[in-house]
């Protein structure tokens, strides 16, 4: 993936020309402002950008027009009021600022205000700015703003979103401060450019050959729930480097976002969650957690804010359509072994067993486990149900990229709380207490126990992340 990366802008057409540099910057600052966007607030825990938001949908009670409500729905799958609100601001009203090494982009306002907001907007433009990142006045968005995959949204549902920003939510005449990049990243025209690599601007097209419900999985993943923005690694120039399932094998492959990885939801040669029983990834998605794993990070506030309010029937439709990206042909040489069997079958291995009667000699990292981890997680490594996850066949324990792993162990993290799971169970912070070397030894003790199979960590690794993070100096139970 490392030379992928280099060789991409020598594979680009625009390589020539006169601009390409500053459209290389343009990339980079948009790839940086999407990953950036939690900067400054302590990872999971910072994750809700208004708390008590999701609950109230940002907007006047419930409308009796149908089309409002159908809009006021869209507008949680597509998660626009993570974005559009302030910490403690109105919903909507903007002002989120998105920190960049080039600048800080601030988010707009788009409630129904004449002035300060979107209220002077027509559905073309509205359909315009959702579609081609173009704003009403003309000029370009940067695509920290989603564009490239609302593009995918159909007339309907556009029309919905529309009637829901201009009926159903309230007016706020705060106008927040102006997005003021430096030169030349202050070029708007330049996304022009980008826009010409990246854009798509064709609505969703149904494939005939495949069911409805996979369709209505693929149209909410690829479109409105923008998975991509953060799942699929991006290229050197920002733009994901696959927008579906045609696109080949890095779309939905995993990526870094916000300090930690995303991790792949799609079939890859290690355990992964479109192993898990669709009914397991619909839980997941409802209440951030299964019997096996919990949501931390930025998925936090996806969970709170956007999945736990879509329908059962619309959460089992990504859930089958997760599950067919990259699945091996029928008959393929036998794929990971399953978390769950896994699991079932940790409890027997060696490693476990040695935990359970103290053996800790010759082992790295396994007295830092005994210590530190084994009260919650087990010393089979199997935790317990919906409260503590198993590390046994964990996707993110086995992740090629250890980043989440590292960050979670220096500064804890707590589980997203949902109208379904409102516990939000926390995971103490060990940086203050943990050397480089013990994290790195206790996590790679993690990884290769219980019948996990991936590399070890190093302790390069764990400072790298520690410089970045901050990891609390001081015992703190995780901020919510
Ligand atoms: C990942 C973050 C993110 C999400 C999700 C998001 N937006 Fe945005 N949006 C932005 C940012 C940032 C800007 C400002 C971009 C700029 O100034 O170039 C923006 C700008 C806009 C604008 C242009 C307003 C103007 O006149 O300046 C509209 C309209 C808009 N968003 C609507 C929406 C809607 C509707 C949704 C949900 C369907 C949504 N956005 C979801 C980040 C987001
Ligand atoms: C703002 C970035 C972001 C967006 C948008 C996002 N995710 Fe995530 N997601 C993450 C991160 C980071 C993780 C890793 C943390 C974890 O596993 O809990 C994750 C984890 C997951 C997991 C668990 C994977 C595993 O192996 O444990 C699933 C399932 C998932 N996301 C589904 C989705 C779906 C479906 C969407 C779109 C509706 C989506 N995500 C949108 C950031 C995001
Ligand atoms: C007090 C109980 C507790 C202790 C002690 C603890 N953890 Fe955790 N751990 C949790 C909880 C709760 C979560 C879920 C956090 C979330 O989703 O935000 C978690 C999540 C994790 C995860 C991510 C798994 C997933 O699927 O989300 C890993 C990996 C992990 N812990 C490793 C460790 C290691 C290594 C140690 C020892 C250094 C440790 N934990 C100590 C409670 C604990």
């Amino acid at each position: 993936m490392k030379r992928a990366r280099a060789n991409a802008p020598q594979r680009l057409p625009i390589r020539a020309a006169a601009g390409a540099a500053l459209v290389v910057g343009m990339g980079l600052l948009s790839a940086w402002a999407f990953a950036q966007r939690t900067e400054g607030s302590a990872g999971a825990a910072a994750a809700p950008a208004a708390p008590g938001v999701a609950a109230a949908g940002g907007a006047p009670g419930p409308s009796a027009d149908p089309l409002v409500e159908r809009g006021r729905y869209l507008a949680r799958v597509a998660d626009c009021v993570s974005c559009h609100t302030a910490p403690g601001g109105a919903p909507f009203a903007g002002g989120l600022p998105m920190k960049t090494p080039f600048g800080t982009i601030v988010s707009t306002n788009i409630t129904p205000d004449r002035n300060a907001g979107i209220g002077t907007y027509s559905e073309a433009d509205f359909a315009r700015a959702l579609r081609q990142g173009v704003a009403a006045d003309g000029h370009h968005l940067y695509p920290a703003m989603p564009y490239p995959s609302f593009a995918r949204t159909t007339d309907a549902d556009i029309r919905a979103l529309y009637a829901f920003f201009q009926k159903g939510v309230e007016p706020v005449a705060t106008r927040p401060t102006p997005t003021d990049l430096p030169f030349p990243f202050s070029i708007r025209g330049l996304m022009v450019f980008w826009n010409w690599l990246y854009l798509d601007s064709a609505p969703y097209a149904q494939q005939a050959a495949q069911s409805a419900e996979w369709n209505r999985g693929a149209y909410l993943v690829q479109g409105l729930g923008h998975c991509g923005d953060c799942h699929t690694p991006r290229s050197r120039l920002g733009g994901v480097k696959a927008a579906n399932e045609r696109d080949g094998d890095p779309f939905l492959a995993g990526a870094l976002v916000d300090g930690w990885y995303a991790q792949p939801l799609r079939h890859t040669d290690r355990p992964g969650a479109v192993q898990w029983r669709t009914q397991d990834i619909v839980e997941y998605l409802q209440t951030g957690r299964t019997a096996q794993t919990a949501a931390f990070g930025p998925m936090v506030q996806v969970v709170e804010n956007s999945t736990q309010h879509m329908t059962a029937e619309d959460l089992k439709a990504i859930a089958v359509y997760l599950q067919s990206v990259g699945a091996p042909a029928p008959g393929a040489t036998a794929g990971p072994a399953s978390p769950s069997a896994l699991r079932a079958a940790a409890t027997d291995t060696p490693e476990a067993k040695k935990l359970r009667d103290g053996q800790v000699d010759g082992v790295p990292g396994s007295m830092v486990y005994l210590n530190n981890c084994s009260a919650c997680h087990r010393s089979s490594g199997v935790g317990w149900d919906n409260t503590f996850p198993a590390l046994a066949g964990n996707s993110v324990v086995n992740a090629k990229d250890p980043t989440s792993l590292i960050r979670l162990v220096l500064g804890g993290s707590a589980m997203p709380s949902t109208a379904r799971s409102p516990a939000a169970i926390a995971m103490p912070a060990f940086g203050w207490r943990l050397s480089d070397a013990d994290v790195a030894e206790v996590l790679s003790f993690a990884r290769r126990s219980w019948g996990n199979r991936a590399d070890a960590v190093t302790a390069a690794q764990v400072a790298a992340v520690r410089k970045t993070a901050q990891a609390p100096a001081e015992p703190t139970s995780p901020a919510r």
